[in-house]
C-alpha cells in the first residue's frame, strides 16, 4: 500500500540543459519506482523523467545504449500503473507519460534502482 503524495511547485531556475531536456516545468509530480518514491517534472514521459532521476537525484541507473527513444524497438518495456488502485500494464517508458501516483512497478531492462 503505497501512500498518496501530492505534486509539489518547482521554485528553482531551469539550466538551459533542463529546458532542453525536461521543458519548463513548474510542478515536480510524485511517482513511485520499485517501491520507492521519487518526484520528477510534469510533462515528460516515464523514460525521460527516469533520465531525470539519475542526472538530478542518483536514484536509478540506467543503460542508456539499450533505448532508441522513439518507440520503434520496444526497447524500454516496463509494468507499470498508473495509481495504487490500477491494474498492472505493460508500457513503453519512452510513450507512457508520467502522471501523478504513477507506480513503476518493473524498470525496462537495463535499469536499477540505485543505493544512494
Ligand atoms: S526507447 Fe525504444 S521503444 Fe521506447
Amino acid at each position: 500500500m503505497t501512500e498518496k503524495r501530492e505534486p509539489i511547485p518547482f521554485s528553482g531556475t531551469h539550466s538551459s540543459d533542463d529546458l532542453n531536456l525536461y521543458g519548463a516545468y513548474q510542478m515536480l509530480l510524485p511517482i513511485w519506482v520499485e517501491g520507492e518514491p521519487a518526484y520528477v517534472p510534469e510533462n515528460n514521459s516515464v523514460l525521460r523523467c527516469l533520465q531525470y532521476l539519475e542526472l538530478k537525484e542518483n536514484s536509478v541507473r540506467m543503460d542508456w545504449g539499450r533505448y532508441c527513444w522513439n518507440n520503434t524497438k520496444g526497447c524500454c518495456e516496463m509494468e507499470y500503473r498508473a495509481d495504487a488502485a490500477g491494474e498492472s500494464i505493460v508500457g513503453r517508458a519512452c510513450q507512457v507519460q508520467a502522471t501523478s501516483g504513477l507506480e513503476i512497478l518493473q524498470l525496462p531492462r537495463g535499469g536499477r534502482k540505485h543505493a544512494r
